[in-house]
């Protein structure tokens, strides 16, 4: 499928076309059976998929008032919106440019927190790697994508790769590095507040452990953050008041764990390489994996959001040959463990 005008629901391939016309025998038996891979795959993710520009695409929040789901679209440095629900079935899901901040053009948006309170949307931009010298976080109108700030997180000659965002009951907002393994606390106005750094968050010595770090956030309502660090596995609990940081004790691994979002005070939806449900129910001193995901794997998952109490976990890689790629927000159903 070329262009990615069609709408698919969890089923089909669009990444056969790419076998098709340039290739001999043998490349056409190894293009078909790579085909029926991805449509296997393709066919497991349920959930919706839409055209968008660009190959990678890191992170979907669900944006309620607004009936849309908002997507960082990475080297468009911005986002983007998807609206379901709207218009005709056979209509082809697309995106459509949400906020595109001309100061950060040419650096990538990744991830995304609706602010629902406020009615915002703050956004973590980093550098185009392999260039690490940008750091900031951007927060913008719901309703009309205007800018409300835009500050610059990142110190003199530091190296740093802002990943996620959260936000508190407030409206100070939480941005992880996951290459300094430190979380940065910007106030409701963009002013920002102090770093949050502490040993506690490397937990493993040595670079494999330690490739990504701090990534995906998520305030909780009783009043701390939890944090996941992707190369080591662990989940952390935070004090942002005082800046002190818990080991949560989990049953289970959370290696490759990425984005998060709280289902509930007890459960956490973990997604990544596979995507976990974790629970907890001693206020996260102690918690276990208690399900699993995996979806279509080769579009690698990257966060997760609720929309109408089903989890959709987004895809980082988008597939298809035309200037369009097919992009998949994969309902999650998380198998017991
Ligand atoms: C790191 O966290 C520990 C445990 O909460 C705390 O005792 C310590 O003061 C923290 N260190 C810093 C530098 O904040």
């Amino acid at each position: 499928m070329c262009g990615g005008r069609r709408r698919r629901r969890g089923g089909g391939s669009d990444a056969g076309a790419g076998g098709r016309g340039f290739c001999g025998p043998a490349l056409a038996v190894v293009a078909l059976a790579a085909a029926a891979v991805v449509a296997f795959l393709e066919g497991t993710a349920g959930g919706i998929s839409y055209a968008g520009d660009g190959w990678l695409h890191e992170c979907a929040k669900w944006d309620a008032e607004g009936g849309r789901f908002l997507v960082s679209t990475f080297f468009g440095a911005g986002v983007a919106e998807v609206r379901v629900g709207a218009g005709k079935e056979e209509d082809a899901l697309a995106e459509r440019v949400f906020v595109a901040d001309p100061e950060v053009s040419g650096r990538v948006a990744l991830g995304l927190a609706v602010d629902a309170t406020r009615r915002r949307v703050l956004v973590a931009y980093a550098d185009r790697p392999p260039r690490f010298g940008y750091a900031a976080v951007g927060a913008y109108e719901l309703g009309s994508g205007r800018r409300l700030f835009l500050v610059r997180l990142d110190g003199p000659g530091e190296s740093s790769f802002a990943d996620d965002v959260a936000v508190d009951e407030d409206g100070n907002a939480y941005v992880t590095d996951i290459m300094g393994s430190k979380i940065w606390k910007v106030s409701p106005d963009g002013e920002p507040l102090s770093i949050i750094k502490n040993g506690t968050f490397t937990q493993r010595a040595g670079t494999a452990n330690n490739l990504i770090g701090l990534n995906g956030i998520v305030y909780h309502p009783n009043g701390y953050l939890l944090v996941v660090h992707t190369s080591g596995g662990d989940l952390f609990k935070v004090d942002p008041r005082t800046g002190g940081v818990g080991v949560v004790k989990v049953r289970g691994s959370l290696k490759r764990g990425d984005g998060l979002e709280l289902l509930s005070p007890t459960r956490l939806a973990v997604a990544g390489m596979p995507s976990r449900l974790v629970e907890s129910s001693d206020d996260w001193e102690t918690a276990s994996v208690t399900g699993r995901y995996v979806g279509p794997a080769h579009r690698v998952g990257s966060s997760a959001t609720v929309k109408d109490g089903d989890v959709y976990v987004n895809h980082i890689f988008g597939f298809g040959l035309g200037s369009k790629k097919t992009h998949v927000l994969a309902k999650a159903v998380f198998a017991p463990l």
